[in-house]
């Protein structure tokens, strides 16, 4: 299922995915779908406490071309210094962390000043919409068969209210199969 969001994606992490400098920290990896957009020999800094996810993240890694650092953390709590990173990104990941406002504090934490947060997230629908009523009626089934993901998160206002400098974030539509999936947004986060 994968490449099929990714297809469905693709052109919103294409542009706030562009223009990546050489280090990268990514939350929540996975088995590498954003490492297309990433130059050959590019750094990154995995931050992602799955082990199932580390072999199939470092064979796709060796055939990109890029030098991965894994570290099983969790967003809550990154293990790197203030004021360190040249660029974080994030794809499908602050609708499953437990705690996306911790996250993001540790985001802005690690982010040089003027560096930038890309991200490309599902989120909640606008109320009284029948996106939202399938989200409402299948957040349990979802949250199992997606490993705790909840598609009832409004990332938009803690993305805001995280105190970076400037936060810029387009809403879209995608147009799956998964309804409750398909209210998106894609931007950065200026700290
Ligand atoms: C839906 S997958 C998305 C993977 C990849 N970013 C993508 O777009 O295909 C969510 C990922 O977040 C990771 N994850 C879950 N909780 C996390 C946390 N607290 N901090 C960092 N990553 C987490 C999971 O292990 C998983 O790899």
């Amino acid at each position: 299922m994968g490449g099929l969001i990714n297809w469905h994606m693709s052109k919103r992490k294409a542009k706030v995915f562009a223009d990546l400098p050489s280090n990268v920290v990514e939350l929540g990896s996975g088995v590498g779908a954003n490492l297309r957009y990433l130059a050959p020999g590019a750094h990154l800094i995995a931050i992602e406490p799955n082990p199932y996810m580390h072999r199939r993240l470092r064979r796709a890694a060796r055939r990109r071309g890029v030098d991965l650092e894994i570290r099983s953390a969790v967003g809550e709590r990154i293990d790197l210094p203030d004021d360190s990173a040249e660029a974080v990104i994030s794809s499908l990941v602050l609708c499953t962390v437990k705690d996306p406002a911790a996250v993001l504090v540790e985001v802005r934490r690690i982010l040089r000043p003027g560096a930038r947060f890309s991200f490309a997230e599902h989120v909640v629908a606008k109320p009284r919409t029948p996106t939202r009523w399938s989200q409402r009626i299948l957040r349990r089934p979802w949250a199992w068969v997606f490993e705790g993901c909840s598609c009832e998160r409004d990332l938009t206002s803690l993305i805001t209210a995280a105190g970076f400098a400037r936060v810029e974030v387009d809403r879209y539509r995608i147009h799956s199969a998964f309804v409750p999936f398909n209210t998106q947004i894609a931007g950065t986060a200026t700290a």
